[in-house]
């Protein structure tokens, strides 16, 4: 008897200690168990809660239940430093300076997929060290105008180029346990009049052009959340949008994740409610002094939900499946299994955005063999510019860092020159940003201002001394030069450099000009110079990258991910218009003809062209071959090519698939990207390059049908080093029509 009750005694104790924990705290659980688990548990106050910011970049978790807050950053290309509660100002951490990686346009122009993953898997380590479990990045709008502020923050002109590199990304940081908020869903092309514009565009150009990349990491990357973008598109905000969130990212492409406004973009609650957005953040952005004590209580998703849900007026089941969403975030993330721990700041990390930086360089244009310069008969080198010393990770808005260290182009030269040559610097030109800058930190502010002529003078003639100079210009982040919030007013350089590189380039026929942009700029001096290198934004090792370049320890590999035009008005938004609208909305009357679409149906000479980029060595493209003449819908066609590095030295090249429709009824580009492949070469070595192209890489959006369509008939494939650099081609015919989804 004894026995027996102590035994229902151990019972009694025991069994709550080994009881089973509540589904959604069990990691083991499926996810959608957890989820229902815990929204089963939440009041509605609760609920509400989680669907809006509680600072300027969290949100609330469920304290009651042990459900932990949403911590998001930008993004797109480091960490960002912390900021105090309620506003943006730093909040002095000594322990939040980054890795800054190389801007998303340099690693479009890598061309790599491995590049993005390995980008995506470092700045996801880096989120995940600092506890943010969303990364607000990357950025995949299109490239429509040179003039965009924010190019830089994305990857370039064409969907498939976008597409096939964010995915990699997106799956590389999300292995961190951090959600990729993809960014800016949709339309947001201009940053002049973003916050209202209503995008005008056909439904043909809107999933051709505008669409594949977003839904490319939404389906294959399988992003966690998506940014609404603050612009319009059928006069309904895009962070609240029935036609884009509810109809196409949700609806039609069966995205589970989380729709967060842009900072600010949110404007009405009724609409906020129905057309498919789920977190709130920046409402009146400054925080706590828009009239209100209590300003996140009066966010548009906060206390105004509330009341339409305790009146009876809002569905208790757009709540739910608001809150389902942001669950299954916080399971996926923060309450995740196995999540690893993140590194931060780490050598591995600056030594990834260095080979990042390496292959996204684009040599533009290399006569009389001016690089890699050779220092065995180099005694004395120029260094003229302004960027080879401005810090660039610092700027253009919300994608600005502080970065725990950042080599600049004249750093990585001086270092990688060491005694082998005098290395010498002159300004040449300076933004008036930079010397309002240098006067207010002046302890003298009587400090001297140097005029233009007089700077360009020093260069001139130093330049006439030296064996080579390097000019490295370009933009620089400053307000309306690659920064959020402005675009550029021309495609012309600032600050005078045209005049300074055309004096250098008489001055000295050894002028090597590097553009550091997110954008293309005019080149008036391009028949001037031998030697052009675009070497982007590209972070902490930024220096590092270039000098490599520059000396030939890296044998450039990137292309460009958009067309230089020689003016303005070769470019589709500017020729055909309109851009940047009438300040209500804006027309993409240039429809799918964006970038070299543009140009190859106006044969139009770019200054350089979509894909083009220089190697220091040579490639021959062989012919072309194709393992059938003709397909039907469900078949293949495998094309192959030999690749020959003809030249003396390693390195990789870019070879480019472009597919052409011989006839459709409805007018289409000439070609278009449908596959890529880098491939690396030790000199003299060929390799058979293979592409498979199937009935996808062949379809077209009818906008009549509102349907996807290939349509019989005659294909050509297009082989090249760039779009407009075709060397080999073959032709198939495509048997029967193949609708798809
Ligand atoms: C930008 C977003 C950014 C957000 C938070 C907005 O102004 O458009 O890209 O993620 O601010 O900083």
């Amino acid at each position: 008897m004894k026995k027996q009750l102590t035994l229902l005694l151990l019972t009694a104790v025991a069994l709550p200690l080994f009881a089973q924990p509540p589904a959604y705290l069990n990691p083991a659980a499926p996810l959608e168990d957890r989820v229902e688990d815990a929204l089963q548990r939440m009041t509605r106050e609760e609920k509400v809660a989680m669907l809006h910011a509680q600072s300027k970049f969290s949100s609330p978790g469920v304290p009651r239940l042990g459900i932990p807050e949403n911590w998001m950053s930008d993004g797109p290309h480091g960490i960002r430093a912390e900021v105090l509660w309620d506003e943006w100002y730093g909040a002095n951490w000594t322990n939040d300076s980054c890795i800054a990686f190389p801007a998303l346009t340099a690693l479009a122009a890598s061309w790599n997929p491995d590049m993005a993953a390995l980008y995506g898997k470092s700045i996801g380590e880096e989120a995940r060290y600092r506890n943010k479990n969303v990364l607000l990045g990357p950025g995949v709008n299109i490239y429509r105008t040179p003039l965009n502020g924010r190019n830089f923050e994305y990857m370039g002109e064409d969907p498939y180029l976008a597409a096939q590199m964010v995915v990699p990304y997106v799956q590389e940081v999300q292995k961190n346990g951090v959600a990729a908020c993809v960014k800016h869903f949709a339309l947001n092309n201009q940053e002049i009049h973003r916050d209202y514009v209503n995008v005008q565009v056909s439904d043909r150009a809107l999933y051709e052009i505008y669409l594949p990349a977003f839904k490319a990491a939404v389906q294959q990357g399988g992003a966690w959340a998506i940014m609404g973008a603050y612009n319009q598109y059928k006069n309904q905000h895009c962070c609240h949008n029935q036609y884009l969130l509810n109809d196409i990212l949700k609806r039609d492409w069966g995205f589970d994740g989380v729709v967060v406004s842009d900072w600010g973009g949110v404007h009405n609650t009724e609409q906020a409610i129905a057309n498919g957005l789920d977190m709130e953040f920046g409402s009146w952005t400054n925080g706590l002094n828009w009239g209100k004590s209590d300003a996140y209580n009066h966010y548009y998703l906060a206390q105004p939900y509330l009341q339409l849900l305790k009146s009876g007026q809002a569905d208790e089941e757009i709540l739910n499946d608001k809150v389902r969403r942001i669950l299954r975030l916080v399971f996926r993330t923060n309450m995740a299994p196995n999540r690893p721990y993140g590194a931060f700041g780490t050598q591995e990390h600056a030594e990834a955005g260095r080979r990042i930086a390496e292959e996204g360089i684009v040599l533009l244009q290399n006569t009389r063999n001016v690089l890699p310069v050779d220092l065995s008969n180099t005694k004395n080198i120029l260094v003229v510019g302004e960027n080879a010393v401005k810090r660039m990770t610092v700027g253009g808005g919300s994608s600005s860092l502080k970065a725990k260290y950042e080599v600049s182009p004249l750093a990585g030269i001086e270092a990688r020159v060491g005694n082998a040559a005098q290395v010498t610097y002159v300004k040449g030109y300076e933004s008036p940003a930079t010397r309002e800058q240098d006067v207010k930190d002046a302890k003298n502010p009587q400090v001297k201002v140097i005029d233009a002529k007089a700077l360009r003078a020093e260069a001139v003639n130093a330049a006439k001394r030296a064996d080579v100079v390097l000019f490295i210009g370009g933009l620089n982040k400053n307000g309306g030069q690659d920064c959020e919030g402005a675009d550029r007013a021309g495609l012309e350089l600032p600050y005078e450099q045209d005049l300074l590189i055309a004096e250098l380039a008489k001055a000295n026929p050894n002028t090597v000009v590097v553009i550091l942009s997110g954008n293309a700029v005019a080149m008036p001096w391009v028949v001037q110079v031998p030697a052009i290198v675009e070497a982007w934004y590209n972070g902490t090792e930024a220096g590092n990258a270039l000098a490599a370049v520059l000396f030939g320890d890296v044998n450039p590999s990137g292309k460009l991910p958009f067309t230089f035009p020689v003016r303005l008005k070769d470019n589709s938004a500017h020729a055909a218009g309109e851009y940047p609208g009438d300040g209500k909305k804006v027309t993409y009357r240039d429809d799918i003809f964006v970038g070299y679409r543009w140009l190859d149906k106006k044969k139009i000479k770019p200054l350089f062209a979509f894909g083009h980029g220089l190697s220091y060595t040579t490639f021959q493209y062989g012919k072309a071959v194709a393992d059938k003449n003709a397909i039907t819908a469900g078949e293949a066609v495998t094309i192959t090519l030999p690749v020959k590095n003809t030249g003396t030295r390693a390195g990789a090249e870019v070879v480019q698939l472009y597919i052409s429709d011989k006839k459709a009824s409805l007018p289409r580009p000439v070609k278009e990207l449908k596959g890529f492949k880098k491939i690396r070469l030790n000199a003299g070595e060929a390799q058979t390059v293979t592409f498979t192209i199937d009935h996808s890489a062949l379809h077209f959006y009818d906008d009549a049908k509102g349907a996807w369509t290939a349509e019989p008939g005659e294909f050509e494939a297009l082989i090249g080093a760039s779009s407009a650099d075709i060397k080999t081609k073959v032709t198939f015919t495509l048997k029967n029509d193949a609708p798809m989804r």
